[in-house]
C-alpha cells in the first residue's frame, strides 16, 4: 500500500509564481482644487506575471499612468491593495523597490540633471535615482552602459548631449536608462508612452530595441502603455484596456486586441488587424 502523504514534495502542487504586479480591489481618488473628488480608477483588479509583457490602452484621462505610477510604486491606492515584486506598497521602503524597477515617463525625461552626456543618463539608472551617483558606479556600471546603449542603439549618443538629442535620439537612451535598473537587469521595466513624438524609422527602432529586450531577458515583466496599436512591439503577451478608470477588458493580447473591446473602448468603431505579429487599427468601413 502507498501513503500518499510520505511523497509531499513528488505530489504536491507547484506554487504559483510570485506576481510581478498585482492589483487587488484598487481604487484611487484625488481631489481637484475645488475640493471635488475625482474617481482615477476604480475597482481594479490586475496580476502581472513574470515573463508577461502587457499593453495598456485606453483614452485620454482613462487613469493608464496613474496604473503606472501604483506598479512603480510612485503613488498610492486609497482603497485596495499593490503589491509590487512581492512587497506590499505602503509598508515597503519605496526607494530599495525603485531601485529595481526601470521606468520610462516624461516625468523622468524632465527631472534629469541638466547638462549629462547620453551615457550619463543611462548612468543615472542604476540606482532609481535621477542624478548620476558617482560614488556607487563600478566599471561594472560602465560596462552595462554601453552594452545597453549597444542593444537600444544608441552607441552614437553615449556623449552627445541629452538636450541636443532628437526626441527618438531621447527616447532610446531613457529606455537603455530604464534596462540599468536593479543588480544586473531590472525586475520590472514600465514604459509610458515610449514611442510618442517619434517620427516611424525611429518608431521602429523603438519596438526593434524592445523586442531585443524582451529576447535578451524573457522573464523580464513589461508594462507599455500606448494609444496607437501600430506601436505595440509583437512580443506583447497580454492587453488591459482601461476607460473612465475601470478595466474594460485584460487577458492575452489576441483576445483582447481585437476590433470588439478596442472599439468600447474609444466609443469608435474600429477594425484591428494583425499581421507579422504587429497590430493596426482603423476606422470600421472606412
Ligand atoms: N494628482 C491628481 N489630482 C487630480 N486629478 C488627477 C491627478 N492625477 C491625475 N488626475 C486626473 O486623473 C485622470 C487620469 O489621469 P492619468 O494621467 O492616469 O490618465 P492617462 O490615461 O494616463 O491619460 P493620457 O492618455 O492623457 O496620458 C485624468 O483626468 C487626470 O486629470
Ligand atoms: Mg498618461
Amino acid at each position: 500500500m502507498t501513503d500518499a502523504t510520505s511523497t509531499p514534495a513528488a505530489t504536491a502542487p507547484a506554487d504559483p509564481p510570485t506576481p510581478a504586479v498585482a492589483l487587488t480591489g484598487v481604487t484611487v481618488r484625488r481631489h481637484d482644487r475645488d475640493g471635488r473628488e475625482l474617481v482615477l480608477l476604480d475597482g481594479v483588479d490586475w496580476r502581472v506575471q513574470p515573463g508577461e509583457h502587457w499593453a495598456v490602452l485606453g483614452p485620454n484621462g482613462a487613469g493608464k499612468s496613474t496604473m503606472l505610477q501604483l506598479a512603480g510604486g510612485v503613488t498610492h491606492p486609497t482603497q485596495g491593495t499593490v503589491d509590487v515584486l512581492g512587497h506590499r506598497i505602503g509598508r515597503v521602503d519605496m526607494r530599495a523597490l525603485r531601485e529595481r524597477i526601470g521606468h520610462v515617463d516624461a516625468a523622468t525625461a524632465r527631472g534629469l540633471k541638466r547638462g549629462l552626456d547620453g551615457r550619463g543618463v543611462v548612468l543615472s539608472g542604476a540606482f532609481g535615482s535621477l542624478a548620476p551617483q558617482g560614488r556607487r558606479l563600478g566599471p561594472e556600471h560602465e560596462a552595462r552602459a554601453d552594452a545597453l546603449l549597444a542593444l537600444t542603439g544608441a552607441e552614437a549618443l553615449a556623449v552627445r548631449r541629452f538636450d541636443d538629442c532628437s526626441q527618438g535620439e531621447r527616447q532610446r537612451l531613457l529606455l537603455a536608462r530604464a534596462l540599468m535598473a536593479g543588480e544586473a537587469t531590472p525586475a520590472l521595466l514600465l514604459l509610458d508612452e515610449p514611442a510618442s513624438g517619434l517620427d516611424l524609422p525611429s518608431r521602429e527602432r523603438l519596438v526593434g530595441a524592445l523586442v531585443a529586450s524582451a529576447h535578451r531577458w524573457p522573464t523580464l515583466p513589461t508594462i507599455t502603455v500606448t494609444h496607437h496599436l501600430e506601436e505595440i512591439p509583437p512580443t506583447t503577451t497580454h492587453a488591459l484596456l482601461l476607460r473612465g478608470g475601470r478595466v474594460l477588458a485584460q487577458g492575452p493580447a489576441a483576445d483582447v486586441l481585437a476590433s470588439g473591446p478596442v472599439s468600447a473602448c474609444f466609443g469608435l468603431g474600429v477594425t484591428v488587424e494583425r499581421s507579422g505579429g504587429r497590430w493596426a487599427a482603423r476606422l470600421a468601413g472606412g
